[in-house]
């Protein structure tokens, strides 16, 4: 067992738990949430995407959302689809950015425009113009399942990670997209990737649609992945794929990393309070089980 002593969480809440949203939620309490759990200890906020607002009207306020974050000790990413992207990020002084690839062709085409090869173009053209000391995260999706092709080749998103990882990206995140990979299919993925990419430059993104996502964060642990990314309250989705949860909640992922004695950034009944409150403030399911019990258990011994 290579357990990690320490695992990195990112918040993703901001962006993949708001950004399939059909009501746009107003840019303070987007500004209050990252602000809010940041007071509740969490440190690494996937925040906004720069991406175009015909697509997702969610993230037409990017720039704002970041202007208006209060910038003591947090990491802000900005997700980019293109150069145009890298430039909004930039202007708007991100920390870091995500680039998006994915192991389906059909899947890149309708979340992007671009089939995976063309992606990869977008991705080293945004890689040859990042400034220095811009943190480089690229998502590889659909990394077991594409909702319009079906099973995914895990020796793709292999080849995919690792001319990644030789293009400089400091980080590789495995995108569980659709939520419905079971522990025997993320095992085979991790088997191929991990054979091409070093393990401390790897991550994992995994939505809960088929309720897997934990499994499978014990298993990426048990395989020495020490990144990740969770959402409070299990906000999320992606527009692209039809009927995709949010991603495994942050409070789950904390309950079980205190449980298993992983340090980790961030207080679970804090983060489970902000999340319930943005949660009912905004008339959204609160889908985290371990945050739901916690709250329920503070009120008893209150
Ligand atoms: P394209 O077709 O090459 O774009 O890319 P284009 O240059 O032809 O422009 C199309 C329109 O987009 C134009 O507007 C541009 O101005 C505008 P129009 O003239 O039609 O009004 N545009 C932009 N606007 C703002 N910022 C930009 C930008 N670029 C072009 N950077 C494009 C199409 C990629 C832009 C579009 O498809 C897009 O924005 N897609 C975003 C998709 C997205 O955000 N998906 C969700 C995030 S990915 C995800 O959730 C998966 C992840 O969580 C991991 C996982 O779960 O697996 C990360
Ligand atoms: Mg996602």
């Amino acid at each position: 067992m290579s357990r990690p002593a320490r695992v990195t969480i990112t918040e993703s809440s901001p962006r993949d738990g708001l950004q399939s949203l059909g009501v746009f939620i107003p840019t303070d309490a987007k500004i209050g949430l990252i602000d809010d759990l940041s007071m509740a200890g969490l440190v690494s906020f996937d925040a906004v995407s720069f991406v175009s607002p015909t697509a997702v009207p969610q993230m037409a306020d990017a720039a704002e959302v970041i202007a208006g974050v209060a910038r003591i000790g947090v990491f802000l990413r900005g997700l980019v689809p293109n150069l145009r992207g890298l430039e909004a990020a930039v202007a708007a002084g991100v920390d870091g950015i995500g680039v998006l690839t994915a192991a389906s062709d059909t899947f890149s085409e309708r979340n992007i425009n671009a089939d995976v090869e063309e992606s990869m173009d977008r991705i080293r053209a945004i890689l040859d113009e990042v400034p220095a000391g811009l943190s480089v995260r690229a998502y590889i999706s659909t990394i077991t399942h594409c909702p319009y092709e079906g099973p995914t080749d895990p020796a793709r998103v292999a080849v995919l990670a690792e001319r990644l990882a030789e293009w400089g990206c400091d980080e590789i995140f495995l995108g569980e997209t659709l939520g419905k990979g079971t522990v025997g299919d993320v095992e085979r993925v991790l088997d191929h990737v991990l054979a091409r990419v070093p393990v401390s430059r790897l991550g994992v993104h995994f939505h809960d649609t088929y309720g897997q996502a934990l499994a499978n964060v014990v298993l990426s642990l048990d395989a020495g992945i020490d990144k990740l990314d969770s959402s409070a309250g299990g906000l999320g989705g992606c527009p692209y794929a039809p009927g995709a949860a949010g991603n495994v909640a942050t409070e789950d992922v904390m309950w079980l990393l205190d449980g298993l004695g992983i340090d980790h950034d961030g207080d679970i009944q804090q983060v489970a309070s902000v999340a319930a409150r943005f949660c009912d403030e905004h008339n959204l399911p609160y889908r985290s089980r371990a945050g739901r019990a916690t709250l329920a258990a503070s009120e008893v011994e209150a």
